[in-house]
């Protein structure tokens, strides 16, 4: 087998380019020709229920896009199940193997780069550059846990002294369970996938509701890719089949993205041994964020202004690194509201499928509820300053808003919205800011914009947060450039693509062998 040659970032689309657009428009055309897809449970290449489970277009929510199965706790047993048995055969190959089926899938994943872009516009609104990109990282994370995996099956060097012989290798675990959100439907499922599958561990795949369509893309392409059924299972469900699936004890290993609250509570659930389980569970959990930008008195207003509105309001605010509160330095703070506010204004709400789109449908009617209640909330502890009020009809639409003048106590300064929300607060020092930052139980991304290397030095040595960006957007985390992922409540600390991320799906086991002659055995 020759070595792979060295990881480069799938490049994205330029969407300014009239064929690039008309390539992705003709994939819709075709997706809504077949739509709606079926998705069925799918345990040791056998194909289950299709039934029990829709998943809409946000935008026009009449349009089924996805009919799948609903797992139950028994179809949860049996995908757990096979996959110890598939787990034999998978980990029982040898790295290089395993890492050029993860690079056969985003090779076919790549030839189906713009219809699965159409598949994520339809099934989870997301506008075409953020679509695009979705399926870009997907790419990205296979051929990256790819490479990986053949390094870290290299081990590691340790001392060696005469007489000795030591080298510490990385087995996998066992079966881990995947368990996914909807926001980044093929890229998160993707990475979390890949990485225990490089790893030698077999795969039990529970994505969320909102998007099965998607995971079964991802699941097919590893599938013909030459990773064996048995290895890889998709259980298509709610959360209760998620909650299943974490309290199994032939699961080893559990990669949750998704809620803090869902997060909190596997990790309460793994912490369990019951009866039949041996081993301990290791839990890898993305979580939320309240993530702050903080404007410092010297910024550029004209680079803080666009990066802060478009890490606020793409994709609605749907990213779990999306700025959700400002905190700009007194100095600066009045014109800078101004100037957000009239961005804000302008932001083009509309269907995720028009090119021209900035802020799509939230996923869902809760949702709506959801953010509108902050909205409310904010409105009464605080001011409305701009609002994108011309919102269409249909579709779970929630109009982009900035609000200031809050009681510092709000829930809305603290709890994460997840949608076009974006508050602004005055502080009297860029340390005053990095107290409030200190103050929250996240810590996922964080944003400063300052002129001062002092300054950004400063805020990065105190900073919790896992990704800080420095004088640009807070979004877009690269496979391999950014290793993604934060701490205190919003994360385990992993770092999703990044050099330290495989650790997570394998034990150390070190030799130790005496090489001293003890003489020799006359029979
Ligand atoms: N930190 C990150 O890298 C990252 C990335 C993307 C999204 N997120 C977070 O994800 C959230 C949005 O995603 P979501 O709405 O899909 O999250 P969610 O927690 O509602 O659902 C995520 C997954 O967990 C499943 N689930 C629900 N209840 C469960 C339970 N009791 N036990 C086990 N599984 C259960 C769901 O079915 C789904 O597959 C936001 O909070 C966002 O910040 C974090």
């Amino acid at each position: 087998m020759s070595p792979l040659p060295p990881f480069t970032n799938e490049p994205v689309l330029e969407l300014r380019r009239a064929p690039a657009r008309e390539a992705l428009a003709g994939a819709l055309a075709e997706l809504d020709a077949r739509l709606p897809l079926q998705v069925p449970v799918l345990v040791g290449g056998e194909r289950g229920a299709a039934t029990g489970l829709e998943s809409t277009d946000p935008g026009a929510p009449s349009r089924l896009v996805a009919e799948a199965g609903r797992a139950s706790e028994g179809d949860v047993t049996a995908a757990v199940e096979d996959a110890g048995r598939g787990f034999r055969e998978w980990s029982g190959r040898p790295a290089e193997e395993r890492a050029s089926v993860l690079v056969a899938a985003a090779a076919t994943l790549r030839g189906r780069r713009p219809e699965l872009a159409a598949l994520a516009v339809r099934e989870c609104a997301k506008p075409w550059p953020e679509a695009d990109a979705d399926v870009c990282e997907a790419i990205d994370f296979l051929e990256y846990y790819a490479r990986a995996a053949i390094e870290l099956d290299r081990g590691r060097p340790l001392l060696q002294v005469p007489g000795e012989r030591n080298c510490m290798r990385y087995s996998p675990r066992g079966v881990v369970a995947v368990i996914s959100p909807w926001n980044f439907p093929l890229a998160i499922a993707a990475g979390m996938t890949a990485a225990a599958l490089a790893a030698g561990n077999a795969v039990v795949l529970k994505p969320a509701e909102q998007s099965p369509g998607c995971a079964l893309a991802l699941v097919e392409a590893l599938h013909a890719a030459g990773c064996p059924p048995h290895a890889l299972a998709l259980l298509p469900g709610l959360g209760d089949a998620g909650a299943a699936l974490v309290r199994h004890p032939g699961v080893h290993v559990i990669a949750f993205t998704g809620s803090s609250a869902v997060g909190l509570d596997i990790v309460r659930a793994a912490a369990d041994t019951p009866q039949g389980q041996p081993h301990l569970k290791r839990v890898v959990a993305e979580m939320g964020g309240k993530n702050c930008v903080i404007v410092d008195s010297d910024a550029d207003l004209d680079e803080a202004v666009p990066a802060i509105v478009g890490s606020a309001f793409a994709y609605a605010g749907q990213k779990c690194s999306a700025a959700a509160r400002v905190l700009a330095h007194e100095a600066v703070y009045e014109p800078l509201v101004e100037r957000l506010a009239g961005a804000v204004e302008v932001q083009a709400v509309g269907q995720a499928e028009r090119f021209a789109t900035e802020v799509p449908p939230v996923i869902e009617r809760e949702a709506q509820q959801r953010v509108a209640r902050y909205a409310a909330a904010a409105a009464s502890s605080g001011r409305i300053v701009a609002r994108a009020e011309d919102v269409p009809a249909e579709g779970w639409f929630c109009p982009p808003t900035l609000a200031c003048d809050l009681d510092p106590d709000a829930p809305v300064l603290r709890e994460e919205v997840f949608g076009p929300l974006l508050t602004v607060e005055p502080v009297h020092s860029v340390e005053a800011a990095c107290d409030i930052v200190d103050s929250l139980p996240f810590a996922l991304t964080g944003g400063l914009l300052s002129r001062s290397p002092a300054t950004v030095e400063a805020v990065a040595r105190r900073s919790p947060v896992g990704n800080l960006y420095v004088n640009r957007a807070i979004t877009g985390a690269m496979v391999g450039r950014q290793p993604f992922g934060g701490n205190r409540r919003s994360g385990t600390g992993a770092k999703a693509g990044g050099p330290d991320y495989l650790l997570q799906f394998v034990e150390p086991r070190v030799l130790t062998e005496n090489t001293m002659r003890h003489g020799l055995v006359v029979e």
